[in-house]
């Protein structure tokens, strides 16, 4: 695989898989991610949290009540509790056996697969932020996943942290809703490598200072057509998907036309 570096200079446009094929299963699952990965995805993108006593766990929502038959906060539950969890019914009874995995074991999916989009959940109210970045790079480094990674997050002091640990990784800063600043301000106040922001907040003025500035950035979320055909208007250099083969081939055929 070409280092990430390599693969955004010379990828002009790919499709991020978002929280998986979180469409097509479970979000943050292995189903979802090996669905992903058979579909033909190039990168995919997961939520890392933190339980209490310290695993780190792919999984979006702070809550465990939307996504598992659990209740109560990640933050709050020990590991061993939250592996117990149905993390699948709730999508379809076909999933029923979709446990949350940690990341260790989403490394080991992935590896040598597709590129990693690893969005660290917000840590600023946790004491322990700076432990616990240590530890999600450490994880990357030892899967050997640090130059095929790149951690996305709102939180963009996490994004600096992570910087501080290894230089040499990749970060992309994702717009926090209400920030008015221009991405090439955004990016530079927290020294990450690129930008993500939702359609809604496409602008023109936006696309124009990201390429003046050659940031790579990418938008979320594109799951139909109109979603896609809005987004390459703006020149968008990836999106992220819950439908990311669906989508990869509407962008094909879009380009045949
Ligand atoms: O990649 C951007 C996207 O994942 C951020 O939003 O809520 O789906 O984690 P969310
Ligand atoms: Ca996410």
């Amino acid at each position: 695989m070409k280092s990430l570096a390599e693969f955004v200079r010379s990828t002009p446009f790919f499709v991020i898989a978002h929280r998986g094929a979180s469409g097509e299963a479970p979000e943050n699952t292995k189903s979802a991610i090996e669905l992903a990965l058979h579909g033909g995805a190039l990168m995919v993108e997961v939520d890392v949290q933190v339980t209490q006593d310290e695993e780190l766990v792919v999984f979006h929502d702070h809550i465990l009540g939307r996504t598992t038959n659990g209740h109560g906060k990640v933050a709050n539950t020990r590991y061993e509790d939250l592996r117990k969890l149905d993390a699948g019914s709730w999508f379809s009874p076909e999933f029923a056996k979709e446990v949350v995995p940690r990341l260790d074991e989403v490394l080991d999916l992935v590896a040598g697969r597709a590129y990693l989009n690893l969005e660290v959940k917000p840590l600023h109210e946790n004491p322990r932020s700076k432990m616990l970045i240590q530890q999600v790079v450490n994880v990357i480094q030892e899967h050997g996943h640090a130059p095929y990674t790149v951690y996305s997050s709102f939180d963009h002091e996490a994004l600096r942290l992570v910087k501080v640990i290894d230089p040499l990784a990749h970060t992309a800063a994702l717009n926090v809703p209400g920030d008015s600043r221009l991405p090439s301000q955004v990016v530079g106040d927290c020294g990450a490598d690129a930008y993500g922001c939702s359609t809604k907040e496409l602008t023109k003025k936006k696309s124009d200072d990201l390429r003046r500035h050659r940031i790579p950035w990418g938008v979320y979320t594109v799951n139909t057509d109109e979603e896609l055909e809005h987004a390459l208007e703006y020149k968008v250099g990836s999106v992220v998907s819950n439908l990311p083969g669906n989508v990869w081939k509407m962008y094909e055929k879009r380009k045949k036309q």
